[in-house]
């Protein structure tokens, strides 16, 4: 499969990422299938990308009837079976819990057609492990976007042990048609690059805190004004979500051992449902 003959992308998940994902493939001139498995979630996840589009389109990022056209080529669906009947490529951003996401495999191999490729956005977990639990483990990789998605240039595609190379020049020639710079990740190992580097980063600036060493702000500015990142340690945790780097800690130290035991702040923000931007509240207030 050449990436001319990809029409239709059916992404798994209307969350943070799978509303940004399908946003920019839409905005690539692809049809999409933005699938979640309420009608309230996936409605959720069409209105961010409707909010999205319009706010590039006021700030004459893309024109309007870029928006217009984006927006129309998205269909939002519940049932799987009609989201990836016709789909040539799917894009699976469930949460990040390996049973969800196997379960989520085993259905969607039912419903898939033979050549489609399979794509995980897993921040973290086993592709070679998801992949295992289909039928497809050679025409499955990751393809792993960042948040915001829209915003975001990068786009790791990750081999996993049976991914044939074609594949993963697919996806990256995706990618690329996509808009974004795509980087191999040549073996599956847990955060692969970005999260291996990034999320200890948050993880270290939680147990700074922790420790008493700084304070939330003090934190920030540091890592903002002096280490260089476009956010603080904290606001960057609330983009992301507080409960996604906790996952990523989480499997990271049942993987690779206890120097990724995620920081007791972050443990409490998860259980209080303090996430960060998309509940309104994490380490800062958003309403
Ligand atoms: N669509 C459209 N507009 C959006 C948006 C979206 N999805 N998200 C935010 N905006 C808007 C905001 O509403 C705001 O609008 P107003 O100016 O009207 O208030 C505006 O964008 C902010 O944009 P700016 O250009 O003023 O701000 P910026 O230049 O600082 O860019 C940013 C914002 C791109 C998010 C930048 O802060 C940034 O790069 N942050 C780091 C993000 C990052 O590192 N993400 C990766 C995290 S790791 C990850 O995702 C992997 C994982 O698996 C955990």
């Amino acid at each position: 499969m050449d990436v001319d003959d990809i029409e239709t992308i059916a992404v798994l998940g209307a969350g943070n990422m799978g509303h940004g994902i399908a946003e920019v493939a839409a905005l690539a001139g692809f049809d999409v299938h933005l699938r979640d498995i309420k009608e309230e979630f996936v409605q959720k996840g069409y209105d961010q990308l409707e909010w999205s589009l319009n706010k590039l389109a006021e700030k004459e990022q893309i024109g309007e009837a870029e928006a217009e056209a984006a927006l129309d080529r998205v269909t939002p669906i519940v049932d799987l079976e009609e989201a990836v009947e016709d789909a040539d490529f799917v894009v699976e951003a469930v949460p990040e819990k390996m049973d969800i996401k196997k379960n989520v495999y085993r259905e969607l191999e039912q419903h898939a057609p033979d050549e489609a490729v399979f794509a995980t956005n897993t921040s973290s977990l086993s592709v070679t492990e998801l992949s295992e639990v289909t039928d497809r483990p050679e025409r499955f990789c990751g393809m792993h976007f960042f948040n915001p998605p829209v915003r975001m240039q990068l786009v790791e595609v990750i081999s996993g042990a049976h991914t044939d190379p074609e594949v993963l020049d697919l996806t990256e020639d995706l990618a690329e048609a996509m808009g974004k710079t795509p980087v191999r990740v040549r073996k599956d190992s847990p955060g692969f690059i970005v999260n291996r580097v990034l999320v200890p980063l948050l993880n270290e600036a939680a147990w700074l805190v922790e420790d008493d060493v700084a304070t939330i702000a003090e934190v920030d500015s540091t890592t903002k004004y002096d280490i260089g990142l476009p956010m603080g340690a904290f606001e960057l945790a609330d983009q992301v979500g507080v409960d996604v780097s906790y996952d990523v800690l989480d499997y990271m130290q049942g993987v690779l051992g206890d120097a990724y035991e995620p920081c007791p702040l972050l443990v409490e923000k998860v259980e209080a449902e303090k996430l960060g931007k998309k509940t309104g509240e994490g380490f800062y207030d958003y309403d």
